[in-house]
């Protein structure tokens, strides 16, 4: 099995994953690899084809819960700076699947472009962020898009119209294809103005929620017409534990890993949070975190 040895990009083995999560839970990857460009990612895919393993795509690690026993798995990092790249055209964003939001953030507010503030403190990269169609209550990622490249698992490259692409709460028909780059519209604001924007998100995300230990954001989706995590709090779950995996005290949708919580530890604590919420409620939470197991 010397498929990779074809590729130019980097290849590691037995990589953990954890060391990719910002939940720091992740147990080892088969093959971790970091394709070069979108040549290189397409020689992989075919390579790897006649292998039957399977291929799975990782951003920013960010909303993501892996076991530790690891995965049986290629896993793919656009981390190249192919992938990376960002440029503007007029009122237009052109940014590769790989960049972080926040630099897209930050480079919209040097050229004094807006419509993306909110997007600020999410720890992920761009094609993450379109695949669950990232966001906060009342906007989402998808809200932007012109138009996304995107590679089927059979190395073509096409480019959806945004017409062509469904966005809903937390997800898109994007999950089917590796997202290679977007454009994204924004509108011509004066520089401060774009400032404060992000001044009053950062803040508020600052204020509500828990960054003083490794999470995956929100673990569950907010029900239609609640919180997740008032109905979490309601339930008086607020720092209720199992192993080192916590309900934060701050904001009860968020769990914690307060130092070496195993995936296990999570998934019992995400279990138990269901059936309290079910018993009180008559609502079915949903994971909003991808889990690979
Ligand atoms: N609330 C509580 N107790 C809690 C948490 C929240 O009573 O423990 C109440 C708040 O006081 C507020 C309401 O619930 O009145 C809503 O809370 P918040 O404004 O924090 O919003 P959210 O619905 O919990 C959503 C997104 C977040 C996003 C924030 C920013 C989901 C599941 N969550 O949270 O996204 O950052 O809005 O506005 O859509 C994520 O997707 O990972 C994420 C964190």
């Amino acid at each position: 099995m010397n498929w990779y040895k074809v590729l130019q990009g980097k290849v590691k083995f037995k990589e953990l994953l954890k060391d990719h999560t910002t939940f720091r839970i992740g147990g080892p990857a088969k093959f971790f690899i970091e394709p070069q460009d979108i040549d290189d990612l397409r020689l992989l895919l075919n390579s790897v084809k006649r292998y039957k393993i399977p291929i799975l795509v990782i951003g920013a690690g960010s909303n993501i819960l892996i076991s530790d026993k690891g995965l049986d798995a290629v896993v793919l990092r656009l981390n190249s700076l192919h992938f990376k790249r960002i440029s503007f055209r007029n009122n237009y964003l052109e940014v590769g699947s790989g960049a972080m939001l926040s630099q897209i953030v930050l480079s919209a507010q040097k050229h004094s472009l807006s419509g993306a503030e909110f997007l600020v403190g999410i720890p992920g990269t761009v094609g993450g962020a379109l695949v669950m169609n990232a966001g906060i209550p009342d906007r989402n990622i998808g809200d932007l898009v012109e138009n996304v490249t995107i590679m089927d698992y059979n190395g073509n490259v096409k480019t959806l119209n945004k017409k062509d692409i469904k966005f809903d709460y937390r997800v898109s028909s994007l999950s089917k294809y590796i997202i290679l780059s977007a454009c994204i519209k924004l509108v011509r604001r004066n520089k401060e103005e774009i400032k404060d924007k992000l001044n009053r998100y950062l803040n508020y995300r600052k204020v509500t929620q828990d960054l003083s230990f490794p999470s995956a954001g929100c673990i569950f989706k907010n029900p239609a017409g609640y919180s997740a995590g008032r109905l979490i709090d309601l339930c008086g779950l607020k720092g209720k534990r199992i192993g080192d995996a916590c309900v934060s005290l701050k904001h009860a949708n968020f769990i914690l890993n307060l130092k070496r919580a195993k995936a296990g530890d999570v998934f019992r604590l995400m279990n138990l949070i269901r059936k309290e919420v079910k018993n009180k409620f008559h609502i079915t939470l949903k994971p909003e975190i991808k889990i690979w197991r």
